[in-house]
């Protein structure tokens, strides 16, 4: 059965997918521990981070959280790495230390498998990595190979990319098929890639075809259509934003079914029921 992350630092958040009885694992990212220590510095300006890390690892024992370095070179994504390892692994023994595939900034660059480096030498050290930022099919095999436990292909961003690349506006919510966009008869891809699916897709194929024990986790996920196709891809895993999460379970005719059954209630069938 596909697994469902929910991709936040938020603890509420947490909270409330944890109660729900779904929630098979978290995945953070610098960007999501920022949004998180702005909420609540907000309700707490002594915010201590190391502490609420710690119970958000709690609240979420026996479930994988991803923790990401935030280092570019190998010296310092291992030593971050085992830094993070030791001080939360201890708290519910659930730390998946992430990693990303290459960690440049720029086209050309020197550390460009500094990533890969990164996840061979932490995975041979028994600390479970997950490999973030893949973009490609080939980055997803290198990574693997590498020793990731999970492989992370960041799907709406893929099709960002694909939008930016050819100039088309967009909102980050929006859909984008996963047959690729048509102008005219050419079809929009990138290194022939034509969506985050497509991305998704060939990866799944490939580990299938190598026999691959890594997982595939599909992040980067924009909207409850795209999650689907993602399930129907083969992901072992999905992460989500808390926006999404709701999206899953919500339908117009739901709420409005809800709304008549509740109104024809009757007495007799009340009494039934207590
Ligand atoms: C995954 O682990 C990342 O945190 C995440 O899915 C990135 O999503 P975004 O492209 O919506 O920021």
């Amino acid at each position: 059965m596909v697994q469902i992350f929910l991709d936040s630092a938020d603890i509420e958040e947490i909270k409330e997918a944890r109660r729900a009885g779904i929630l098979d694992g978290v995945t953070t990212n610098p960007s999501l521990i920022k949004k998180a220590v702005e909420k609540y510095k907000n309700e707490n300006p002594r915010l201590d981070l190391e502490q609420y890390i710690k119970d958000l690892l709690i609240i979420c024992k026996g479930k994988p959280v991803s923790l990401e370095v935030i280092g570019n070179t190998f010296e310092e994504m291992i030593n971050e790495g085992v830094v993070l390892f030791k001080r939360f692994n201890k708290v519910a023994k659930n730390v998946y230390v992430k990693i990303p595939i290459n960690p440049c900034m720029e086209k050309e660059c020197t550390n460009y498998s500094d990533g890969i480096k990164a996840i061979k030498y932490l995975s041979s050290h028994k600390i479970p990595v997950n490999c973030t930022l893949i973009l490609t099919p080939e980055q997803a095999l290198l990574a693997a190979k590498s020793g990731a436990r999970f492989v992370s292909p960041f799907i709406g961003r893929e099709d960002d990319y694909i939008r930016e690349i050819n100039k088309i506006k967009f909102k980050k919510e929006d859909y984008f098929t996963s047959e690729g966009i048509k102008i005219g008869r050419k079809i929009l891809d990138d290194n022939s890639i034509v969506s985050g699916i497509n991305l998704l897709k060939e990866i799944v194929e490939i580990f299938r075809i190598n026999k691959i024990k890594s997982k595939v986790l599909a992040a980067s996920v924009r909207n409850k259509r795209q999650f689907r196709e993602a399930a129907l891809a083969g992901a072992d895993i999905i992460t989500v934003p808390y926006s999404v999460y709701k999206e899953l379970l919500t339908h117009e005719k739901t709420a409005e079914g809800m709304k008549k059954f509740t109104e024809d209630v009757v007495e007799e069938y009340k009494n039934l029921l207590r």
